[in-house]
């Protein structure tokens, strides 16, 4: 199943910093891991706006989030990044901007930003590459800045690492449909726009956030949703010509951002699909052609997130894979613990949820700076790009 195809691939020996990562399984030497120091809730903005439920505890209010809140969600990164060097992976952290300074831009004002706890949403490792997203929330335009520290002492220590970033939006009102500026949205009309592929974002110029891309080796499976258009998918196309990208959508979720609550693989050939947002038949095929197996994932252990918190309950499935047979899952999320244990993994519990309000669960907490292994071909029967 399994082609090595010559993608720039480094070897294994780590000395300094290496940056180099594939896909999100093969073992994991050195990450990074965000942090909740200064996090705000955002003002409004049209894209942020479209993300929260009309029933949110977070319509109406933003600011920085309490001094407890952070500090238990610091703890519980802080835990989570010791528990990983005690395996034997290097961790490098963020270093916070002032997170209250507004931004403006010729193009748009906002109050505040937002915060560095979801590396995972801002930086994309291909291969050698660390490439900063568009991001397509106007608070979080400057999120970058956080991570420069860390991306410009990776580029003097690995004379082959690659930093790259995106062309960066103007985030216009041309960026955002109006109708999402209705606070009264049903849910059924957001799964109708959805099914329609009628998103808060138009196509006026490419946006993606890093969290909407699933590295599988010589393959890049990307959500087109909220906060990626198609624009900015053509753009990774065109960006990695040695890849085949992939479209996707998951028509059962009112609020499409970031793939890794819906769509999780495990190991080659195994993937989590949320039962709520099943991948259609026809996007279905490149897997069922190689013999992947896509597996409904187990209920998440919780009715409701946790105060505060933009995404859904199915942060459960947002687990960290260490390598193709241990798996991080979070402490309380019990169900998808037992059924990652049944499928023959390892599963080391991690306490997070406290920090999910940050901005989401394991996956979402970090960001990948080497893992084992070079670029392969898991779907080989595809044409080459
Ligand atoms: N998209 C992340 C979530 O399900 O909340």
């Amino acid at each position: 199943m399994e082609d090595t195809v010559n993608c720039h691939a480094n070897g294994d020996a780590v000395q300094g910093t290496v940056v180099s990562s594939w896909n999100e399984w093969d073992p994991l030497k050195h990450v990074i891991v965000g942090r909740a120091t200064g996090s705000h809730i955002p003002p409004p903005e049209p894209a942020l706006d479209a993300k929260v439920p009309e029933d949110s505890d977070m319509r109406g209010m933003w600011g920085q989030r309490t001094q407890d809140s952070i500090d238990r969600g610091n703890e519980l990164l802080d835990r989570f990044s010791a528990q990983l060097e005690q395996r034997g992976i290097k961790v490098d952290r963020p270093i916070p901007i002032d997170f209250s300074q507004p931004i403006t831009t010729p193009d748009f004002h906002t109050d505040a930003q937002f915060g560095c706890m979801p590396p995972r949403d801002v930086l994309l490792t291909v291969g050698n590459e660390i490439v900063e997203a568009t991001m397509s929330y106007r608070c979080r335009w400057f999120e970058y800045l956080c991570y420069r520290p860390l991306l410009q002492r990776y580029w003097e220590e690995d004379p082959n690492f690659r930093h790259e970033a995106a062309p960066k939006p103007r985030l216009t009102d041309a960026d955002y449909r109006p109708d999402y500026l209705d606070v009264r949205i049903s849910v059924q009309q957001r799964l109708e726009w959805t099914s329609q592929k009628y998103f808060v974002t138009t196509e006026h110029e490419p946006l993606f956030d890093a969290a909407d891309v699933l590295r599988l080796g010589r393959d890049l499976v990307v959500q087109h949703g909220f906060t990626t258009n198609l624009k900015g998918i053509e753009w990774l196309r065109r960006h990695f010509p040695d890849h085949r990208v992939h479209a996707v959508n998951f028509p059962g979720d009112p609020y499409p951002i970031h793939i890794d609550a819906t769509f999780t693989p495990l190991r080659p050939g195994l993937l989590l699909n949320n039962p709520q947002r099943r991948l259609p038949d026809e996007q279905r095929q490149m897997f069922e052609d190689s013999d992947w197996q896509i597996l409904d994932a187990a209920q998440p252990a919780h009715n409701s997130p946790p105060p505060l918190c933009y995404s859904s309950t199915w942060l459960s499935m947002n687990v960290l894979v260490l390598d193709p047979k241990t798996v991080c899952v979070e402490k309380t999320e019990v169900y998808q613990a037992d059924q990652i244990d049944k499928l023959g993994f390892e599963v080391v519990e991690v306490e997070l949820r406290d920090a999910y309000a940050f901005g989401g669960g394991l996956h979402c907490s970090t960001a990948d700076v080497y893992r084992e292994g070079h670029c392969e071909d898991y779907f080989p029967h595809l044409e080459d790009c």
